[in-house]
């Protein structure tokens, strides 16, 4: 077969170029779920609590992730400005990874830690409390929602069908520990957490 019949024939070109992309994204792909450096959680990395994981959905269903991405990239400014970059080991546990690529706010994965548990509430029911410039909406509801208590255990099961540890003790357990609580209690243990694993900040 002639370069040129390929060439020549866009049926042809269009099947060869498929089976180019496919095999060279196989390859580059696939050892990435093999690869001890992409499948390892890094040191002191523990999967979400009951109360951090629901605070997770929270974040989800709010659309945080529209303003907010959970990704430090290994340049010298966003290292000075966050702290060490992410590295694949501290998001073995998650499922979706909430890496996000839009910045209107700061990026988030090294935030656990930064402010204190009110900070966190009196940002997140108006941000202008503690920042005044801020353009980043309140979210003043999640004080009242009570989280549903009823449903955590089953996700936990779900993400234990892929991979994420969590013993039997921990899932029975779930209910009672996120029984009552807010879902702004629940995202900001959330928020506390990230990025806590490998910490190079002040
Ligand atoms: C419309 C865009 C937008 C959305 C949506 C948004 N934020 Fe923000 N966020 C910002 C901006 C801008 C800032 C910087 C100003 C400030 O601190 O308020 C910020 C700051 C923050 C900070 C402080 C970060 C730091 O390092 O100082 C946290 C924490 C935060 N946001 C969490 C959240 C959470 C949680 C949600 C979802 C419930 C959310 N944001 C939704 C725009 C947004």
């Amino acid at each position: 077969m002639s370069h040129e019949a390929v060439e020549k024939n866009i049926g042809l070109l269009g099947v060869l170029a498929f089976l180019v992309i496919t095999v060279a994204g196989l390859v580059q792909i696939v050892p990435l779920f093999f690869l001890k450096s992409t499948t390892t959680p890094v040191e002191g990395h523990k999967p979400y609590t009951a109360l951090q994981l629901e605070g997770r959905d929270v974040y989800i269903r709010e659309g945080c992730y529209t303003c907010h991405s959970q990704m430090i990239r290994p340049f010298r400014a966003e290292t000075e400005r966050y702290g060490h970059y992410s590295v694949a080991g501290e998001f073995v546990y998650d499922h979706p990874f909430q890496w996000g690529s839009k910045r209107t706010g700061p990026d988030l994965a090294r935030v656990g830690g930064r402010y204190s548990d009110d900070w966190h509430r009196a940002h997140l029911i108006n941000p202008r409390h503690v920042v005044p410039e801020s353009n980043m909406p309140g979210f003043p509801w999640l004080d009242r929602n009570v989280i549903d208590h009823e449903l955590t255990a089953t996700k936990m099961e779900r993400l234990r069908a892929v991979g994420v540890p969590y013993t039997d003790a921990e899932i029975a357990a779930a209910a009672g520990e996120v029984q009552g609580k807010t879902e702004m209690q629940a995202l900001i243990a959330y928020l506390q957490g990230m990025g806590t694993a490998i910490q190079s900040r002040r």
